[in-house]
């Protein structure tokens, strides 16, 4: 654990707004970020609540292969939500995983993918959420073994599994291409759920989008690089825009599961041309033949 807790100190002194050129957070620029995340899903929708449940207030499981870990509350509740939270608060827990109190979060919160939004998106998100209705709900902790239930095992998974880095320079590739990697890697977080995860629970990024068995919720993500046969190679970028804005695949069938939620509270609301250049993006992938009906 030695290294480990030398990580914890090294992650936790990282300066957070530091020099961020940022401007004050706006509504209406992170109601589109909001939507860009698939309508941060995971922190509503209870089984059992339906329609009723409370936008946002968590309490939601997520079943993972190291037990279930349930989303918390990010309404504007000062006492169980992150109302009383500042911009620099909210932009380390989305960037580092570590909470106000320098608690890490699990790593079901994919802060592994939001720690490449900008600090302008992070603080226009910001806002937005603390537009909307405050909710009184307590956090509950995780139904998982010791020592996946520990949070200070989390330094040592930081230090093996997260290195943000920032997008290199892509000076040759399209503005479309450009703005679809950064939906894709960063907002959306397709990765989260469409990656296969190592056994230590990292993404194993040399199968980047290459489909995973083992989703949030044990659902089956599916490959979504553009192999013909195991992948989405025969989808058109019609297609996928098609399909992220009414989950309907080409063949006809509807969506099932979170990918159905991340459309309808998310994704289905972005600008067409979001939706074209996560498209853009997809169908220039390396092709990865993995077939996860088969292994
Ligand atoms: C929260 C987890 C999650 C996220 C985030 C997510 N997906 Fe999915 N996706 C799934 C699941 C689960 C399915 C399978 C749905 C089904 O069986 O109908 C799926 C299905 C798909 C399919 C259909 C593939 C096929 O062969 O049928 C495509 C395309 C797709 N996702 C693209 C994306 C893209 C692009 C993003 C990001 C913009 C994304 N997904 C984000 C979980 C996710």
């Amino acid at each position: 654990m030695g290294i480990a807790w030398i990580v914890l100190i090294s992650v936790s002194s990282n300066p957070v707004l530091g020099e961020s050129g940022a401007q004050p957070g706006d509504v209406g620029r992170g109601r589109h970020v909001f939507f860009a995340t698939g309508g941060c899903t995971c922190h509503t929708n209870l089984p059992g609540e339906g329609k009723d449940a409370p936008l946002l207030a968590g309490g939601r499981g997520l079943k993972t292969p190291f037990g279930v870990f349930y989303s918390t509350n990010i309404t504007p509740d000062p006492e169980t939500g992150i109302g009383d939270w500042s911009d620099a608060d909210f932009m380390r827990a989305m960037r580092e995983g570590l909470s106000p109190d320098g608690e890490h979060y699990f790593p079901v919160f994919p802060y592994t993918s939001f720690s490449g939004l900008t600090d302008q998106d992070l603080v226009d998100l910001r806002a937005y959420l603390a537009s909307l209705p405050a909710i009184r709900r307590e956090n509950r902790p995780p139904d998982a073994p010791f020592p996946f239930s520990w949070r200070a095992t989390l330094a040592g998974w930081k230090w093996l599994n997260f290195e943000p880095v920032p997008l290199p320079d892509a000076p040759d590739r399209s503005e479309a291409w450009i703005r679809g990697r950064y939906l894709v890697t960063a907002a959306a977080h397709c990765g989260e759920c469409h990656t296969p995860r190592t056994l230590t629970g990292g993404l194993d990024r040399s199968m980047w989008l290459a489909g995973s068995r083992e989703g949030p919720e044990g659902e089956l993500a599916p490959n979504i690089t553009p192999d013909p046969k195991t992948g989405i190679g025969r989808w058109s970028v019609a297609d996928l825009v098609w399909y992220l804005e009414m989950g309907i695949k080409p063949d006809g069938d509807d969506t099932q599961g979170l990918m159905a939620e991340v459309i309808e509270h998310g994704y289905s609301h972005l600008p067409k041309s979001d939706l074209e250049a996560i498209a853009v993006y997809l169908k220039a992938l390396p092709a990865i033949e993995h077939d996860l009906r088969r292994e």
